[in-house]
Formats: structure tokens, C-alpha cells, sequence
């Protein structure tokens, strides 16, 4: 396929998929791109901020701008944006969106989810200003991203040690990622109904007590400082000081110091020396949970982090056979974890590889110069796209396609045609592995 292909099977992909409107209840337009019509038609908040990249990069810059408006249109007072915005049809299209909704007459009219999603928001917003040098569009947002960033930092650095607690599994946009097996109390294995109503448990629970998060820590629910979570968080709290500074804003310094705060409590306590590699915490235990998803390595994507450790967790993790190492990489969970499934199942990053995890890892290894092992990433990324389409996820041995059709977050691959050093031109094809 020909850049200018792909480029145009993603343009198509956003544009059927997007939605505008005038909201009665919100009394303002809305626009957003729905992930998979199908499966999911909400706007959803990181999903939001994937598709400002793709349409960046596709010189889309004002459907981008509608779109990151749409998503603060609902914001609370308190600065709050939940995960699922419901501008048009408030009842839940799966049984576990049920529970992430504060309970409420509220959920039978245009509302948000009661959950939050890692903030790639910053980032976002810059990008679109990195391509329009528009300060009227960051007069605008940026009064709004500084409200949501403080609400997280007030609402969810429980601890204030600055690293963010997740509530539920959904919140981590890795809805039923293994770490959080041993917090619900499954046992090891592949997903099955009991982790089902172990995970759907832990959102009814906060749904009954309307997701008052000091109800919550005093109950000691469930509680998780997510390593992909916290990586975004400092990430777009660096990308918070420099939005400031376009603005001479001088909040910028406190953005700063709570990134650097936040990079220095991921290594304390997130790095485990031995294994060379960032774990999630069970916040309630101060544990480290032992083990290895992609997230491992998120924190690479600060380029502050120290050199020593880039270069031992791509050593040590990368390409190793038993764990991420497979025709079509970043399988979703290591290889030698017995939650490992590679095959289509409505248990999402248990095994297979997401377009996604492969754009994310890319940038860490190319910020840190492991260009090699980052074009890997990227050649998979096209050929999976190549051979299945875009999928919501594939089969890391075979590529075969699984999950949601026509799925918009799979267009991430636009992005990477525009990044420097990256296959330049109109490349016919190419081969993973
Ligand atoms: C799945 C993903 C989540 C995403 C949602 C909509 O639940 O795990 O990250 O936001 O789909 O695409």
C-alpha cells in the first residue's frame, strides 16, 4: 500500500465515523468521530485525544479543534471530564458501561461517565497548535486542561506522593489488563466469567457509592497506581508547562515541578532493579504487581528518564522470545504469562497486538535512539494494516484482525508516515520481522 492509500483509507475511516450536532441539554454543537460505530459510539476521552493526532497529521486541524471542545463541552465546575461523553444516546451499548455512570436520573439524558482515562489531552492540544499557531484556540482550552489536571492531582493523588490511582481496570483505557488480575482476586489464566463479574464488581461498587472517591479509599477498594496511566500523566504535565509558557502563564512552573515530581515517585517506587522493569502498584499494599505488559517500558516516554534505564528494560524485555518477542510485536501481555491469548476474546489486552501499544512504544525507543528496534514497530504496525485492515486488534503470530471494524485508534499509523526518519514517500509495501 502507498502512503497516500493508507492516508486516504484513515481519512475515510474518521469521517464516516463522525458525529455532529446541536445539544438541547448542553445548549452547545458537538463533534466528535465514534471509535467503532458498532461497538463503540460514544466519545470517549483518550479515544479523543488518538483521533487529534491522526487528524494533525492528516492537516485536518479544525475538525481536531471541534473535537478536544466537544470533549470539555460537559466539564464539571470542579474541572472533572469523565471517560464516555453520551451526547446523543445515554443507554449504555455494553452491560459494563452500566456502572460507570454516577448514579442519577442524569443517566437517562446526555451525560458523562463517572471515570476518567489517561490524559493525552496536553499533547493533544499542543499538537494542534504546533500545526495552526492558533492562541486564540489555547486561550480558550488551556483554562480548561489546567481545571482537569488539577482536579486529578486533588482528587486522585491519593497519597500525595503525585502518582494517580485508577479506580477500576477500565479507567487504565487497558480494560482488562492482567495486573489487575490479583487486585480483583482472580487467579491466574485466561480471561473467563469469573474475572467478568470480579472487574463488572468492582464498578458496581462504586457505582453504589456514587464514585465518592473518600468512601472508596476508606473501604480500601480497589486502588492501582498504573504505570501506563502515570507515564501519560507526567508526559502531558510537561506538555501543561509548555502550553503555559506560549501562553506567559506562570503556572508552568508548578506543571514542571509536579512532572519532575511525578517522574522521581515512578522510579522510587514503580522500578524494580532486578527485573529491570516499571510495574504497576496495588496501591492499598505498596506492592509491586509482577507482571509484564508493554506498559513496562511507557516510562520511556520522558525524556528525562535516566539512559541506564532505557537501555536495560530494551535489553532485558524488547525482543526476548518468552516475553514480547513474536512475528507481529508488542503482544498485549508477555508470552510466558498464563492470562497470554492470542485470539480474538471480549477479555481486550490479554495477549494480542494493538496498533496503539506499538505507536506508543515507538516514540519511547526513538527518543532514547533505539531507532532499529522502533522501526520494527512501525513495519508491523503497516503490515498488520496491510494484511487485516484496521482492526481494533491482531493476532501477534498470524496478524490475522480481531475486535471492532473499521476502528479509528488503528489510523495512529498516519502519524508515524510523518515522523522524521520514518518510511518517507509513496513506499509500496513492507514486511514485519
Ligand atoms: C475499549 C478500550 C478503551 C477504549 C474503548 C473505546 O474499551 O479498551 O481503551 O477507550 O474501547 O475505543
Amino acid at each position: 500500500m502507498k502512503d497516500s492509500e493508507i492516508r486516504q483509507a484513515v481519512r475515510d475511516i474518521l469521517k464516516a465515523n463522525t458525529h455532529e450536532g446541536w445539544s438541547k441539554k448542553f445548549r452547545t454543537e458537538y463533534c466528535y468521530i465514534q471509535p467503532s460505530p458498532g461497538t463503540y459510539p460514544y466519545q470517549y476521552f483518550w479515544d479523543t485525544c488518538l483521533h487529534v493526532f491522526i487528524l494533525t497529521a492528516l492537516d485536518e486541524h479544525e475538525l481536531a479543534k471541534k473535537n478536544i471542545l466537544s470533549l470539555f463541552a460537559m466539564q464539571n465546575e470542579d474541572g472533572f471530564v469523565g471517560h464516555m461523553l453520551f451526547w446523543t444516546r445515554p443507554l449504555p451499548a455494553k452491560a459494563t458501561d452500566f456502572f460507570q455512570g454516577r448514579p442519577g436520573l442524569n443517566l437517562f439524558q446526555p451525560h458523562m461517565s463517572a471515570l476518567v482515562q489517561p490524559p493525552l489531552v496536553a499533547q493533544a492540544v499542543q499538537r494542534i497548535h504546533e500545526g495552526t499557531q492558533d492562541k486564540e484556540f489555547l486561550r480558550v482550552i488551556v483554562p480548561k486542561l489546567k481545571k482537569y489536571f488539577d482536579w486529578l492531582a486533588a482528587h486522585r493523588d491519593i497519597d500525595g506522593d503525585g502518582l494517580i490511582s485508577i479506580i477500576t481496570p477500565f479507567e487504565s483505557g487497558m480494560d482488562w489488563k492482567p495486573t489487575f488480575d490479583e487486585v480483583v482476586g482472580f487467579r491466574k489464566g485466561v480471561g473467563n466469567r469469573e474475572l467478568f463479574w470480579r472487574v463488572v464488581s468492582v464498578d458496581a461498587r462504586n457505582f453504589l457509592h456514587r464514585y465518592k472517591i473518600s468512601t472508596l479509599v476508606r473501604r480500601n477498594y480497589f486502588r492501582v497506581k498504573e504505570v501506563g496511566f502515570n507515564a501519560i500523566y507526567c508526559q502531558n504535565l510537561t506538555a501543561m508547562a509548555e502550553l503555559c509558557d506560549v501562553l506567559g502563564d506562570p503556572d508552568a512552573d508548578r506543571f514542571r515541578v509536579l512532572a519532575r515530581k511525578v517522574m522521581n515517585a515512578m522510579i522510587e517506587q514503580m522500578y524494580d532493579r532486578d527485573a529491570e522493569a516499571f510495574y504497576d502498584i496495588h496501591a492499598k499494599s505498596g506492592e509491586k504487581i509482577l507482571v509484564l505488559t508493554p506498559t513496562i517500558m511507557f516510562p520511556l516516554v520522558i525524556r528525562e528518564m535516566p539512559s541506564e534505564i532505557a537501555g536495560a528494560l530494551v535489553r532485558r524485555h524488547l525482543s526476548d522470545e518468552p516475553e514480547f518477542g513474536t512475528p507481529y510485536p508488542l503482544p498485549s501481555v508477555a508470552r510466558n504469562d498464563p492470562s497470554f491469548y492470542p485470539f480474538e476474546s471480549e477479555y481486550l489486552w490479554r495477549g494480542p497486538t494493538w496498533i496503539f501499544s506499538n505507536w506508543f512504544i515507538y516514540q519511547c525507543l526513538y527518543y532514547h535512539n533505539y531507532r532499529e528496534e522502533a522501526e520494527l514497530l512501525r513495519k508491523t504496525i503497516r503490515t498488520l494494516i496491510e494484511q487485516s485492515g484496521f482492526r481494533e486488534y491482531y493476532n501477534p503470530f498470524t496478524g490475522e484482525g480481531y475486535g471492532a471494524e473499521k476502528f479509528t485508534w488503528s489510523g495512529l499509523v498516519v502519524d508515524m508516515l510523518n515522523i522524521d526518519g520514518g518510511v518517507s514517500g509513496d513506499s509500496e509495501s513492507s514486511q514485519a520481522g
